[in-house]
């Protein structure tokens, strides 16, 4: 695997590597002092963000700082896309300028393939393109990390009933997941406004209700998406009381999940409107574990990409 771009770049088996991985470096750094592994010493990772991220972006640093790299955050407006420079001649500098990795989130669907793309050299060199999030399209390490979190609540997710709830249409974490869970063997359930579901939804591995209060009862875990406002042009239809309404998680809802169930959010959180303030605080939700969780998992993504494993599944 040479870039990380969607999660069709990933097989059943790569996907469960990478889950494993991410736990060999979470019990590698359980209660040192330092944190700092020499995995990655001399590689250069550069973050390019183009949309505003904590969780991802920080989380990408920490990953490669833990494992020695050296770490660029490429301050969008700070940097000479201000002044007009395009895509593509931004991506060439900084493989020009000694990138090993290019993280990279862009709100253009296809933005990182596209730098893939450009950065490859005639003989398959270049850096490793990672997709931090681009447009509606996808968000594979948030899959990831979000399938990792599972593993670890619910033990095995093959078999799990997962309901992925709320504003589909605008979201590339709701892409991911339901192609990546589906990809392990979880069922995988939309609930959303009619008006928030995507057109060929019909092409994607799951089923789709439109009732929140139907689908709780049996859910393993149900995962709530983020409203994507500033994707929407000021027209949101149904209203923020009306989503809330219908389509919110109140802890009414979630007394009605099964015992074991858990509840997932990508963040950031709009509290009160698709999760509820106590919902999202409660022992059920595994939202700062998530969070956690995504430092090891980009620890296994960088590592993988950057070292590479041979087919038995050891490092080169
Ligand atoms: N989940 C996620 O992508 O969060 P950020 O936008 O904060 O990176």
């Amino acid at each position: 695997m040479k870039h990380l771009l969607s999660v069709s770049d990933l097989t059943p088996d790569t996907a469960l590597e990478l889950l494993d991985e991410a736990n060999r470096f979470e019990q590698a750094l359980v209660g040192r002092e330092v944190r700092k592994l020499p995995t990655l010493r001399g590689r250069t990772i550069m973050t390019v963000f183009y949309e505003n991220s904590t969780r991802t972006r920080v989380s990408f640093e920490v990953a490669g700082k833990w494992m020695s790299a050296d770490v660029i955050n490429v301050g969008i407006s700070a940097s000479s896309v201000s002044k007009g420079e395009s895509l593509r001649d931004t991506a060439m500098t900084l493989h020009a300028a000694g990138a090993d990795a290019l993280v990279v989130r862009h709100p253009a669907s296809g933005a990182p393939a596209q730098i893939a793309n450009w950065t490859r050299g005639p003989d398959g060199t270049g850096p490793a393109v990672i997709n931090a999030g681009d447009g509606t399209h996808e968000h594979p390490t948030q899959a990831l990390l979000d399938a990792y979190t599972l593993r670890q609540r619910l033990g095995e997710i093959a078999g799990r009933r997962i309901v992925i709830v709320g504003d589909v249409l605008h979201s590339r974490v709701a892409r991911s997941n339901a192609q990546l869970l589906a990809m392990l063997g979880a069922e995988v359930v939309l609930v959303a406004p009619p008006t928030l579901l995507p057109v060929g939804i019909d092409s994607w591995p799951v089923t789709v209700g439109h009732s929140l209060e139907a689908e709780l009862p049996a859910a393993d875990a149900v995962m709530m998406l983020r409203v994507q406002a500033e994707r929407m042009n000021g027209s949101f239809f149904p209203s923020a009381r009306e989503y809330a309404i219908s389509y919110g998680l109140n802890e009414k809802r979630m007394l009605m999940l099964p015992e074991h169930a858990v509840v997932l959010h990508p963040g950031p959180m709009v509290r009160g409107m698709e999760i509820g303030f106590s919902v999202a605080d409660s022992p059920r939700s595994t939202v700062l574990q998530q969070v956690t969780n995504g430092v090891h998992i980009r620890m296994a993504v960088l590592f993988r990409l950057l070292i590479g494993v041979d087919d038995a599944g050891e490092a080169v």
